[in-house]
């Protein structure tokens, strides 16, 4: 990771401590996203907003929570950008950089979008750790999802072996 991300994941800590499962949370998405990136063959410019975009995509849910009383995937994408833009400007992400991670911390419950790389390894990364945190109900058809959302060929082999893991 770019000494950026790190301060990124600093910021992204700072602001969302104590609460130590959202950090958590980000984290893993963070872990996932980059792992997905690198083997999907993403240079570092592509890599550094996808690495942004991961560790900020929930930074919307406390502002959700405050506002709406509710931590639902639309108010976290609405609310999302205008949290994150000043820490990013902050963080000395150019202004080009800080609409493309904008971008993507906006849409990341968007599933209809097919056809932007990044934000797909993002929906991927996030489909994945909410899958380990069980944030699905009791009976849920992970394959119907993995079909459903996943494109690219790191990200299923992830979500695979997580299927496996539940399975077993
Ligand atoms: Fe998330």
């Amino acid at each position: 990771m770019s000494e950026k991300t790190a301060m990124a994941i600093r910021k992204m800590i700072d602001y969302n401590s104590p609460d130590l499962r959202r950090i958590n949370h980000a984290l893993k998405v963070f872990g996932f996203a980059s792992a997905i990136g690198v083997e999907e063959g993403l240079n570092a410019k592509e890599l550094e907003i996808l690495e942004a975009a991961a560790v900020f995509h929930d930074i919307g849910i406390h502002k959700a929570e405050e506002i709406y009383n509710c931590a639902s995937g639309d108010y976290q994408q609405k609310l999302g950008p205008d949290v994150a833009r000043p820490q990013l400007l902050e963080l000395g992400y150019s202004l080009e950089q800080v609409e493309e991670i904008c971008y993507l911390i906006g849409h990341h419950h968007t599933y209809t979008i097919k056809d932007n790389p990044l934000l797909q390894m993002l929906i991927e990364a996030d489909f994945i750790v909410n899958i380990d945190e069980k944030d699905f109900p009791e009976g849920t058809d992970y394959k119907k999802i993995r079909d459903k959302i996943f494109i690219t060929k790191t990200g299923k082999k992830f979500i695979n072996s997580l299927i496996i893991e539940i399975e077993n």
